[in-house]
């Protein structure tokens, strides 16, 4: 039997986000998201991310005359609003002892500016909360996981607005302080690097709305604030709670070079270097020189106060948080070579590895690339939050789901974890497969693109029985967690 090397308190766990799931986006005084507006469109071109995510404000203001939810898959979700209680139940038939949610900040502060919070929203969370706790799960919670307030893009053109940090300061409390015992885990934000490359569905900016300004330099400003908002919740956990931990979040897709051209490997340390800007401000509480650069290279004015840089400095990340998914290559001229996407980055193809059906390159060995590189750059606790394969199942006659497929991808990259961690020196606090039930794609809005190890009768259009079937990756994740020590 091989032995690995995995810390006693090691998190195995599975993670979603509120707007993926919950559904019942109008239910008990739940006001809109940005999430609520983003619909399932048959001809889409569902690799052109840019195309799919970028809303207008016309586009927003006709959402929010449908009523409907039926298409709107974020709107309904696979109704875990309903069946949060039978859901952790067989999750927590796993063997799992974490998973990661997030509180959708609209539930809890409707318009995202109200005085007083929704009631209703905190009880939904309270008996979330005490169902996981008599499971055995440990909640990890990200704060703002691409549901922010409708009513804050329309009326203040959302993180731009400075007074965003002030409401974002004030759902973040109430919420920490009702939680504070039960959850020892808390992220401020999702990829928090994400507002450069999805700026609309990460963080609700809209182009149209500042037609006399520099779109580049809104959302350059409003990464700001979104970092001024993190140093704010961590020095408040921090302060008052020191058994919690506040993360730091970053999307992380390795970037190789094309080939051994030192140039090509310049340029994909100069992409791996950008891509490690958002934590480096998080984890060493100030913006790096090269970001610096780059706004001024794009003649940008990001207005940062003394205040704010004292902040950010005061109040870094305790661990480093990542979801991780794929890698592509990067080339200094791309010219003639065949193009990739992987989770809304676009690069050259790797003819080493396979590909999922939605185009995203399968590397295991990257995982524990990225494991290595975190943890030498910051010296602090790496925890890997998303991990996971999107994919169409089908449901068997016999209502099986033999996803054999996913058991191969979930196998090769927690091998590599566990190697990583025996054999590379690394501080590991968990992994966590994306996928709970089956859930709304954050980028497409599909529910065809699956990733759950629960099946959820459901289609992209909103049709189905909303029951659940376990996958045969429900089952191997199970052994293998029994197991611990040995994959299956
Ligand atoms: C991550 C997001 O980047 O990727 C998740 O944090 C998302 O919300 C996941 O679901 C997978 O992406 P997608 O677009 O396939 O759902």
């Amino acid at each position: 039997m091989t032995v690995y090397n995995v810390p006693h308190d090691f998190l195995w766990g599975v993670a979603t986000s509120a707007n993926q799931v919950e559904g019942a986006w109008n239910k008990d005084g739940k006001g809109m998201s940005i999430a609520d507006c983003e619909r399932f469109n048959p001809y889409q071109d569902l690799n052109d991310y840019q195309k799919v995510n970028d809303m207008t404000t016309a586009e927003i203001e006709s959402a929010m005359q449908d009523k409907s939810s039926k298409s709107w898959g974020k709107r309904h979700g696979v109704d875990f609003y309903h069946y949060y209680q039978s859901d952790l139940k067989l999750l927590a038939k796993t063997g799992i002892n974490s998973m990661r949610i997030s509180i959708a900040w609209s539930r809890i502060f409707p318009n995202g500016d109200d005085i007083k919070p929704n009631p209703k929203g905190l009880e939904f969370y309270d008996h979330l909360f005490n169902k996981m706790n008599e499971l055995g799960i440990q909640p990890v919670v990200t704060l703002s996981h691409y549901e922010m307030p409708l009513n804050l893009v329309l009326n203040y053109n959302s993180w731009y607005d400075p007074k965003i940090i002030d409401y974002f300061d004030r759902f973040s409390k109430v919420v920490i302080e009702r939680y504070h015992d039960k959850v020892k885990y808390w992220i401020p934000i999702n990829e928090i690097d994400s507002i450069i490359r999805h700026p609309y569905s990460s963080a609700g900016l809209i182009k149209d709305r500042f037609p006399n300004k520099d779109f580049k330099e809104v959302i350059y400003q409003s990464m700001h604030h979104q970092f001024v908002a993190a140093a704010k919740v961590t020095k408040y956990i921090h302060e008052n709670y020191p058994d919690i931990k506040v993360g730091s979040m970053i999307t992380s897709t390795m970037v190789y070079p094309y080939n051994s051209d030192p140039r090509n490997m310049l340029k994909a340390t100069q992409v791996m270097r950008q891509s490690y800007n958002f934590s480096d401000v998080q984890l060493r509480g100030k913006y790096p020189q090269v970001l610096l650069k780059q706004m001024k290279d794009m003649g940008i004015h990001v207005k940062m106060s003394n205040e704010d840089l004292q902040l950010i400095k005061d109040n870094t990340a305790d661990f480093v948080a990542f979801s991780y998914y794929s890698s592509v290559c990067t080339a200094y001229d791309t010219e003639g070579l065949k193009i990739t996407k992987a989770n809304r980055t676009t690069g050259v193809y790797n003819k080493y590895l396979p590909t999922s059906e939605w185009g995203w390159q399968i590397d295991p060995i990257g995982l524990r690339i990225t494991l290595i590189n975190l943890y030498d750059r910051y010296q602090k606790p790496v925890f890997i939050v998303e991990n996971g394969l999107g994919a169409k199942d089908k449901l068997t006659p016999d209502f099986r789901i033999h996803d054999q497929y996913r058991i191969d991808y979930l196998r090769a990259h927690i091998n590599e974890v566990l190697k990583s961690l025996s054999e590379d020196g690394i501080e590991l606090m968990g992994y966590m497969i994306w996928g709970t039930t089956d859930m709304v794609s954050a980028s497409t809005t599909q529910m065809s693109k699956r990733y759950g190890l629960i099946y959820v009768d459901l289609d992209d259009e909103g049709n189905g029985t909303y029951k659940r079937y376990l996958k045969d990756s429900y089952y191997w994740y199970q052994k293998l967690l029994s197991f611990k020590d040995e994959i299956p």
